[in-house]
């Protein structure tokens, strides 16, 4: 028995980017565990909203297509939420710097218009935002700890970072109660496989199951860390379910990070088709890339006993598994 199933059951919880990666895999266990789950998401094209992503539970959960920039909408739906999982955004590091606009609409306007519809008409509500490691930005030192200084590298990572930094004002000055998770490269089943703007990971197990070349620049020598999605999950219900460390921010880390190149050689061999090619970094990733990226999750796990389970190995074998099994609804 999953140790918040009496928290959970009968609670109403929404999800809002609800039929996307992190927000479909949340409500699978959401409605396992017996909560009321109404998803709300604008399907935009470019990210990964699927109705696919849901068609285990599309009868136990309640769907609602609106947008989170428009207030209307957003104070309908959080009325009478006991918890909030707010994960809708412009996702795309390298969109945010073509579409700057859209990014600050989406990742700054939206915010606001959801943490007012909250405001007014659910102050009482639980509310935990999916922040970013982006919103560190440029590296000082690694393991990252929450207080490492936050320079962003691209306008998603200022726009995320804003956007956590008004929840938690929100907690602060109105008494929402609010935790912001710093989430890491995740991957696995129900992730947009369309393009590799993000969720770069997902894309390479596409192209390996498609027998494609994976590129890495330069050396793949960077430090990465990766979460397998149940970990994210689990994450979500635990500081969703937990009061006690509302306005918090926490890192969530692997515990057990990877060489890119050894990411791509994992992957290529669970896969067993694919290849690698190596080139010089293209100078727009240059200009955005962080190098070395290791997070300490330690304030998440002895706040909460929060610690990731599932390695890369095994991780990297179970998603493989999900998009051969289902690449039609995906590629
Ligand atoms: N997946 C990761 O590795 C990762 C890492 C760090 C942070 N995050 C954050 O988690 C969140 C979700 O990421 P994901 O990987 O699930 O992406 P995703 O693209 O799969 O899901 C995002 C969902 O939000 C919806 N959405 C986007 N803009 C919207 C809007 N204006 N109104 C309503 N719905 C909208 C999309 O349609 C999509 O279904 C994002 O905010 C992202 O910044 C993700």
């Amino acid at each position: 028995m999953h140790p918040l199933s009496a928290f959970y059951k009968d609670k109403s919880a929404l999800i809002t980017g609800g039929l996307g990666f992190l927000g479909s895999n949340l409500a699978h266990s959401l409605v396992t565990l017996g909560a009321r789950v109404t998803l709300s998401d604008a399907l935009l094209p470019l990210y990964g909203g699927n109705m696919h992503n849901v068609r285990d539970i599309r009868k136990e959960v309640h769907l609602e297509f609106c947008d989170i920039r428009d207030s209307l909408s957003m104070e309908r739906l959080v009325r009478g939420q006991d918890v909030i999982f707010h994960i809708a955004g412009q996702t795309s590091h390298v969109d945010s710097m073509t579409e700057p606009l859209l990014d600050e609409e989406i990742n700054c306007k939206g915010n606001l218009v959801f943490l007012e519809a909250c405001r007014k008409w659910n102050p009482n509500a639980k509310i935990v935002y999916a922040g970013t490691r982006g919103q560190y930005g440029k590296l000082h030192s690694t393991p990252v700890r929450e207080d490492h200084p936050m320079e962003p590298v691209d306008i998603y990572g200022i726009n995320k970072l804003a956007g956590e930094s008004y929840h938690l004002l929100y907690g602060r000055v109105h008494g929402l109660r609010v935790v912001s998770l710093r989430i890491n490269n995740t991957y696995g089943p129900r992730h947009q496989m369309k393009h590799g703007k993000y969720g770069i990971l997902n894309w390479f197990v596409r192209l390996a199951l498609e027998d494609e070349a994976i590129t890495v620049y330069g050396d793949g020598g960077q430090l990465r860390d990766y979460n397998y999605v149940d970990d994210v999950t689990e994450a979500f219900l635990l500081v969703g379910g937990r009061d006690e460390a509302n306005g918090k921010a926490f890192n969530l880390g692997s515990g057990n990070p990877v060489r890119f190149m050894d990411m791509v050689k994992t992957l290529l061999s669970e896969a067993g088709s694919g290849r690698m090619v190596r080139i010089p970094w293209p100078r727009d990733r240059a200009a955005i890339e962080v190098g070395d990226y290791v997070a300490d999750y330690s304030a998440i796990q002895s706040a909460l006993g929060w610690e990731p389970r599932v390695g890369l190995p095994e991780g990297l074998k179970r998603t493989v598994e999900f998009y051969r099994q289902n690449k039609e609804f995906y590629w």
